[in-house]
């Protein structure tokens, strides 16, 4: 029953594919609109998200002609700096006092947790000092009377994100009608919008998409065609292009297999989605405009763009797991042989991994890193999957209706059982493991400005950092986290450790699971009916975890450690954007995937050519001026290259596999 039920299924499946064949050699101009409609869509909410970041800058007073600003007798300069080390991310501020007492002055930025201010130095009587701060965050401010302690007889606080180049004059006074203190910040000068660049680029990118489009259509309506024949241009085209009649992709090995054999065709939305991570993440190693606050990792806890593409890539190669395990079974490859593959491949990419992160100097020698990360994931998952791995065309056991609706979980119980017990030895260690100096089960960055009197300094990361500590020794984990300059954090921590590991293990477990649905199920509503079940329950688990908050919770968010709830919220938006580009590239095909589908094709050629190629020209430059915007053009333009690199590896069907 099992079987014919399966060929029946096969059977709609191949239906429902001609008619969307022919419906979309009818309309492919209602297709290119589609696609129009999802890039529209995409980039509108790109700019909500953008626009959500700018400041409210409804208590600040303009500057006015008629008002004199002392700023010649300035005292002393005090610097502020993330050292993001950049001059463009920062601010003027003078601070002029009008009292006849010294006051001391404390700052903080918001995106320390529970910070210690720190002292910048006394403010003299009547006397003004200049302060040069950091515009990445905003920043709390408080005048006392007390150097010792931040808290204690305060003259006045403000929390206030300064904007980028802005020339600011703060009043410190005494208002003795109304017996108080006040606090008063005029910006003087009206520097530019901070993100103008980021519309710039994308205003660029969206055109590119609408020519794109609108080319398209031009195209397959065939005046464009009609225009070169006119001009004799034809067959120069269609020898190098291949014309609307003689399609390139009929011959090519890796477009859509038409279903006319039993031959699975290939998920072009999993190269799009793996493509789009890697995307990302070349963008984000290349320095992303240095736009920290929007696409820089994490500074501890939360969760950033950045902190996405990582996570999502170890989930989409264990979707793929499970497609080129039922294609090696396909061609009747023996368990062994994939075994012997599975740890080839473990060796190769553990081996570059090495090559790219470790450096030169063998007494520092990193050894944890992405690639090592993937490649631990990859084997452990790999393994187990194989020893339980069926092909389609095996009989299922029971033919009761339950076990087929839960037929992708039911047959792997014994995957479960296992993966939930590196989940649980993964809080365990964190939270059990004594940590020599430290309060066990602490999850915080550590550093001298949490915690009372330093007693945190040496414990960043806890149970995680302490392991790595205890194994690998800090010469040879990552040197500079996330957290050395916002948290002044001592120690090195790594954030590709080897505790986190066990984590991004159950991450690529869960794509795993994305990968058994699409190999259980045909019907694509199934499998996007379960890739949402996936999606809500892991979320929610997440968002109990770390109680839906930045900060709080059992298990906050973090992609230093990769803790618990970090791998199941990146899990559940990982089904989610996987149902997404399935639903439009594999099962509507409104969307072919471009240009993301091209770099997931070659997504290990670009991220280590990426790597390797960070430092040369045109990849990467010494700035002329280091503003945004140059960065940014730069390292669009980085990005844009390997998008473009890979297009035409594509395109001479060169594909590098490991
Ligand atoms: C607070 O500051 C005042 C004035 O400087 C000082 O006299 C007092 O001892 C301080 N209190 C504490 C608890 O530090
Ligand atoms: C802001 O102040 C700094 C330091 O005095 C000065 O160099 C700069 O030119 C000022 N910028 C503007 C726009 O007024
Ligand atoms: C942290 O480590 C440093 C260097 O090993 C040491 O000097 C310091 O005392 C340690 N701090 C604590 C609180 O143990």
């Amino acid at each position: 029953m099992g079987k014919s039920v399966r060929s029946l299924e096969r059977k709609v499946a191949k239906q429902t594919h001609k008619k969307e064949e022919s419906s979309a050699v009818t309309s492919d101009n209602m297709t290119s609109s589609k696609c129009f409609m999802f890039v529209s869509f995409f980039i509108i909410l790109l700019c909500g998200v953008l626009l959500g970041q700018s400041t409210d800058e409804a208590d600040v007073r303009t500057y006015k002609d008629n008002e004199v600003l002392e700023h010649s007798t300035k005292d002393v300069t005090y610097k502020f700096d993330l050292n993001h080390g950049q001059a463009s991310d920062t601010a003027f501020v003078y601070i002029v006092s009008g009292l006849d007492q010294q006051i001391f002055f404390w700052i903080q930025t918001k995106q320390c947790y529970e910070c210690k201010y720190i002292l910048l130095g006394p403010v003299s009587p009547r006397k003004t000092v200049e302060l040069i701060t950091d515009t990445t965050w905003a920043v709390d401010i408080v005048f006392n009377f007390d150097e010792t302690d931040s808290s204690n007889a305060t003259v006045c606080s403000m929390t206030y994100h300064f904007r980028q180049s802005g020339n600011y004059s703060l009043y410190v006074n005494y208002n003795k009608t109304s017996n108080n203190f006040a606090c008063t910040r005029i910006l003087s000068n009206n520097p530019p919008d901070v993100y103008i660049p980021i519309y710039v680029a994308m205003g660029i990118l969206f055109g590119l998409a609408i020519f794109y489009i609108l080319l398209r259509i031009l195209w397959s309506s065939g005046s464009v065609l009609t225009f070169m024949v006119y001009l004799g241009m034809e067959r120069a085209v269609s020898s190098d292009l291949g014309t609307p009649s003689n399609p390139v992709s009929t011959h090519d090995s890796n477009s859509i297999q038409r279903p006319s054999s039993d031959k699975p065709q290939r998920l072009k939305s999993l190269d799009a989605f793996r493509g789009l991570t890697i995307t990302v993440m070349i963008f984000v190693n290349s320095g992303s405009g240095r736009y920290h606050a929007i696409f820089g990792h994490s500074t501890w806890n939360g969760l950033t763009v950045a902190d996405l593409v990582f996570p999502w890539f170890i989930f989409i190669m264990g979707v793929s797991i499970t497609m080129s395990f039922q294609a090696l079974l396909r061609h009747g490859v023996s368990r062994r042989t994939m075994l012997l593959k599975v740890v080839r491949r473990f060796v190769i990419l553990f081996g570059l991994g090495l090559i790219l992160d470790g450096g030169t100097n063998l007494s520092k020698f990193r050894v944890p890193g992405v690639l090592q990360r993937i490649a631990a994931s990859y084997l452990v998952v790999a393994v187990i999957h194989l020893a339980s791995v069926k092909h389609r065309g095996e009989e299922y056991r029971v033919q009761n209706r339950l076990y087929c609706e839960l037929r992708d979980i039911l047959d792997y119980w014994y995957e479960w059982i296992i993966m939930l017990g590196l989940l649980a030895l993964h809080i365990c260690l964190t939270f059990l493991l004594p940590v020599p100096g430290c309060p066990t089960g602490y999850l915080g960055p550590g550093g001298p400005l949490v915690g009372e009197d330093n007693s945190l300094e040496n414990c960043t990361g806890g149970a995680a950092n302490y392991i790595d500590k205890v194994i690998l020794t800090y010469d040879h984990v990552y040197a500079h986290g996330t957290a050395r300059v916002v948290y002044q954090t001592v120690v090195a921590h790594d954030p590709e450790g080897i505790l986190g590991t066990l984590t991004s293990i159950f991450l690529a477990f869960l794509g795993l699971q994305a990968g058994k649905i699409f190999h259980s199920f045909s019907y694509p509503r199934d499998r996007i009916l379960r890739f949402f079940s996936w999606c809500i329950v892991t979320g929610l688990i997440a968002g109990a975890l770390c109680n839906f908050s930045k900060e709080d919770g059992v298990i906050p968010v973090n992609k230093n450690l990769w803790s618990v709830s970090f791998v199941l919220t990146t899990g559940s938006m990982a089904y989610l954007l996987l149902s997404l580009f399935y639903y439009l590239i594999d099962v509507q095909h409104w969307w072919t995937g471009a240009p993301f589908f091209f770099v997931g094709m070659n997504s290990i050629a670009a991220y280590c050519g990426s790597e390797v190629m960070a430092s040369y020209f045109p990849f990467t430059w010494d700035p002329v001026y280091g503003t945004h915007a140059e960065l940014l053009a730069m390292d669009v333009l980085a990005t844009s290259l390997w998008v473009l690199i890979t297009y035409y590896m594509y395109t001479i069907k060169f594909f590098v596999k490991v």
